[in-house]
């Protein structure tokens, strides 16, 4: 029995990625954790949805993505999977599932794919993990490299600065971010590194590099969407645009809910059967 998967003349894949870097389009990326959230990133026309494992930080509260579990990402990602059918879909591998065990984290990415029905993973990491990200690539899964700041190494670095500000780690990155090339990566996000070196990585290499924190000389941007929405008061590093304020609005159409309740003007009698 042979399977069609008939693809939208308008669906991103990863050579349409690779067409944009070609003809100089900015790609757009995002996070969603959700099939509501989804659905509104896929309609407003974003040409990346991310299931990040940010998804520790911004759904479970936690102070890093270190907790994430394999079973969570999966939960999140076929979630997201069904409100997305124009933009790629790409989930993180979370802490853990991708270390330096070639054939555990083939393995875990299969169980990714298939829990999910995403297009492609994102792995933190550059040489130290080439021969898992090989092994991934070699079975059919594209993969995007993701260096510079990578949360899930956030107690080898000790905090959440700028990366690669001395030579030595701008000459790792360079050199990482090639390899990842070569292994076959469709592209790479660098996060929260120097403007400079990012643009001359995206200079230099032929896959897309989306940047986070990283400037504006890259060929796309991400940000997780609880940031870019404003929904989050106590997070605003400089690399964030706000592009709503929906605390103000969730928090004010709350209280307009609780005060309605309390002096019964919710529900009026045309909202009752
Ligand atoms: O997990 C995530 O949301 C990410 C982005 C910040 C790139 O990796």
């Amino acid at each position: 029995m042979s399977v069609t998967i008939e693809l939208k003349s308008n669906k991103v894949t990863v050579a349409v990625m690779r067409k944009m870097k070609a003809t100089g389009e900015k790609i757009s990326m995002l996070t969603a954790y959700d099939f509501t959230m989804a659905s509104l990133l896929d309609q407003g026309g974003v040409d990346v949805i991310l299931v990040g494992d940010s998804a520790g930080n911004v759904m479970a509260g936690y102070d890093t993505t270190l907790p994430v579990t394999l079973d969570q990402m999966i939960y999140h990602g076929a979630s997201v999977r069904r409100g997305v059918k124009r933009a790629l879909l790409v989930v993180d591998m979370p802490f853990g599932t991708c270390c330096g065990n070639p054939y555990d984290s083939l393995a875990n990415a299969v169980a990714i794919m298939k829990g999910t029905g995403a297009e492609a993973l994102k792995i933190e990491g550059g040489e130290e993990l080439l021969p898992d990200i090989k092994k991934i690539i070699a079975a059919g899964i594209p993969v995007m490299g993701h260096l510079g700041l990578m949360p899930q190494s956030v107690h080898r670095y000790g905090g959440f600065g700028l990366r690669a500000q001395s030579e030595a780690e701008a000459e790792k990155l360079r050199r990482d971010a090639l390899l990842l090339q070569e292994a076959g990566c469709f592209a790479i996000t660098l996060e929260k590194i120097p403007a400079g070196l990012a643009g001359e990585i995206a200079a230099s290499l032929s896959i897309p590099i989306i940047g986070i924190g990283a400037g504006g000389n890259v060929d796309g941007q991400v940000l997780v969407v609880h940031d870019l929405l404003g929904m989050n008061r106590d997070f605003s590093p400089k690399f964030v645009r706000k592009y709503a304020d929906l605390y103000s609005i969730i928090t004010e159409a709350v209280s307009g809910y609780v005060s309605d309740v309390k002096s019964i003007k919710f529900p009026s009698q045309d909202e009752w059967y």
